[in-house]
């Protein structure tokens, strides 16, 4: 175990007493590790990816584990007076986004170098700067942000991206649900209520009650009710800061990160680039990960420049800020297409009877709204992308999906379950494998099922040695190995959250096949697929299984392929909060032995770990 929630990150920082009592947050671990990227040093200092001994390792903390964070659990704002005590909040908040930290191999293990210039955590207050076309936005601007052009942290960081010239991208996941909104349809223009509802801000979420802790801008923006008075005078616009991918440089700690609004507004699981290619444009795939959904691609317009590659957050502004988001339709007959989202572009303009659209910035605001626009195809939960390493074909995670959103004659070739408690893995050729392309052909990799399902349903094919339920994090190493992680609530009677490992063939290497789907309601439909080969074919295998209650999330290999550093989120997760998980699991063990699980009573931790082989050789082969 390398890096676990609560670890100092600074020399001097006292050992994490876990026991609901340290402050600092700010100084040690997040909690809930999920995406993560290594971005090697060289020995003057500079991004080298093909370092394996030493490097930065940026660390989302996605989410915090209630039970376990608090010295007694979580003060509601009404058991206290109406405000939610400070210095729960502030843990909280601290408790959220991303660690940078300096690690290195020394003598076969890895550690954390607890006094590098590099360490550094970016939380809820830290100032990021807002970047490309909805920067000072009129949409954007706010009491806390007159001019539209800064925001206060990131938050909810489920999956990241990295970029070619060695930052770090942190994706914003489910923002949403922080924010409070009152009945204040009637302060707000018809557009503004379109926004809102489309993004279902103040929804019923079970928000942290964050605006009720202080009066200050920092906390009192959860609350984005629109008063009577001007959007310069309340926080109304708060939630149009939020939902987007943040850019990050490890090598230049002091720097405000950066928000690349040019991806657009969503749930960002996160944003994973193609293989940069001198004097092509970049490109990046992401999913929205909310039922319903979709598949995003943005394409820059500034053709790759290898000379950028130790460019930092000046070469974002130049590749980032600039470029052409698409959104995916995957067609029944095995074709796609991107259609672009941009202003003046597929109707997306003032004119437009759902929203008017007044310029580019407006668009990537009210993303959601131009891709229900231009008709894209509603997927079962877009979580990570990956692009192949040689042959540029693209994997995405679709979670899962259930009958409540997709009735059996709403089955389509790219989601042919009505009711899809297991999830899929879906995947696409760009045209002339070129990752601009606005056309593809696709198929689908693997089906998530129980081993004892019937064949309509166990459509891959698994067996108790391979079966594995709603895959979320997907990775393909230099070598072209498929890595699977799995999120899953639906098959953990048979087992817990997972990795497994395959070799991947390419689009097209299986057949048609026609599937019968049954809804909940026992309405049955006909669905014709494109189904890649089966679970055996591909060589799957369960590569590890996690302690009970996690999910397993975030993976880098080493270029050298002897290091694979993953994440264990929320070990413990549903156990009950007076034993603290007990009845769960408790791992790790106190003596960071990853193999072992703590006594009974001790908190469970969300924790980096580190897997090497006993021999010290490749991994998985
Ligand atoms: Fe945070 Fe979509 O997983
Ligand atoms: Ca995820
Ligand atoms: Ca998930
Ligand atoms: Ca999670």
């Amino acid at each position: 175990m390398l890096f676990a929630k609560g670890d100092p990150i600074e020399a001097g920082v006292s050992e994490f007493l876990n026991d609901g009592t340290d402050v600092d947050f700010d100084r040690r671990s997040g909690d809930e590790h999920d995406g993560m990227w290594f971005f090697g040093i060289s020995d003057d200092g500079r991004y080298d990816p093909e370092r394996s001994d030493r490097g930065i390792l940026c660390i989302n903390h996605e989410n915090l584990e209630d039970n376990t964070l608090h010295e007694n659990g979580v003060t509601a704002a009404a058991d206290n007076g109406g405000s939610r005590p400070l210095t729960e909040v502030d843990r909280e908040m601290n408790g959220h986004g991303v660690s940078c930290i300096e690690v290195r191999r020394n003598e076969g293990r890895w550690e954390v170098v607890r006094d590098s210039q590099y360490n550094r955590r970016v939380t809820i207050f830290t100032e990021v700067e807002m970047k490309g076309p909805a920067a000072g936005s009129e949409l954007l601007r706010t009491k806390s942000s007159p001019q539209g052009v800064k925001r206060w942290g990131t938050m909810n960081n489920c999956a990241h991206g990295y970029t070619p010239w060695g930052t770090y991208l942190a994706a914003e996941e489910n923002w949403y649900s922080y924010f409070v909104r009152g009945d204040d349809s009637g302060n707000r223009t018809e557009a503004e209520n379109a926004l809102v509802n489309r993004y279902a801000i103040g929804a019923a979420w079970s928000n942290r009650e964050w605006h009720t802790a202080s009066a200050t801008d920092l906390y009192v923006r959860f609350d984005a009710t629109a008063t009577t008075g001007t959007a310069l005078e309340d926080y109304r616009n708060e939630p149009n800061l939020h939902g987007y991918v943040t850019e990050i440089d490890p090598f230049r700690p002091a720097q405000k990160p950066r928000v690349r609004t040019a991806f657009g507004r969503f749930a960002h699981e996160g944003a994973w680039a193609a293989p940069a290619e001198a004097g092509k444009p970049l490109v990046f795939y992401m999913g929205d990960d909310a039922r319903r959904e979709y598949v995003y691609k943005y394409v820059s317009n500034a053709n790759w420049d290898p000379a950028d590659a130790n460019g930092g957050l000046a070469a974002g502004d130049k590749y980032l800020d600039d470029g052409k988001l698409y959104v995916a339709i995957f067609s029944d007959d095995g074709t796609g297409e991107w259609k672009e989202l941009g202003y003046g572009v597929n109707g997306l303009d003032e004119n437009n009877p759902e929203f008017p659209f007044r310029n580019q910035g407006d668009v990537m605001i009210a993303t959601r709204i131009a891709a229900d626009i231009v008709g894209a195809t509603k997927m079962d939960r877009p979580e990570w992308a990956a692009v192949h390493p040689m042959n540029r074909e693209v994997y995405i995670t679709l979670t899962n999906g259930n009958q409540s959103n997709r009735p059996a004659d709403d089955a389509d070739a790219a989601n042919p379950r009505a009711v899809n408690s297991n999830g899929h893995i879906l995947r696409w050729k760009e045209a002339g494998s070129n990752n601009a392309a606005t056309t593809f052909e696709w198929d689908i990799f693997l089906f998530g099922s129980g081993a004892d399902r019937g064949s309509d349903y166990n459509i891959s094919g698994l067996t108790a040695d391979n079966e594995f339920s709603s895959p979320d994090g997907i990775f393909i190493d230099h070598r072209g190995l498929v890595w699977i992680q799995t999120d899953d609530g639906g098959l953990r009677d048979t087992t817990n959250n997972q990795m497994l490992v395959a070799i991947p063939g390419t689009v097209g290497d299986g057949s048609g096949r026609t599937i019968m789907t049954t809804d909940n309601n026992s309405s049955t439909s006909t669905v014709t697929s494109f189904v890649g080969q089966n679970a055996e074919s591909l060589q799957l295998k369960r590569f590890f299984v996690g302690p009970k209650g996690c999910e397993i999330t975030g993976i880098y290999l080493t270029p050298d392929a002897r290091t694979l550093f993953v994440n264990v989120q929320h070990p413990g997760e549903g156990g009950s909060a007076d034993q603290f998980n007990t009845d769960r699991s408790n791992w790790p063990a106190p003596s960071r032995d990853a193999t072992q699980v703590g006594e009974a009573g001790t908190r469970p931790r969300s924790a980096t770990v580190v897997i090497t082989r006993e021999d010290g050789g490749e991994i998985a082969v």
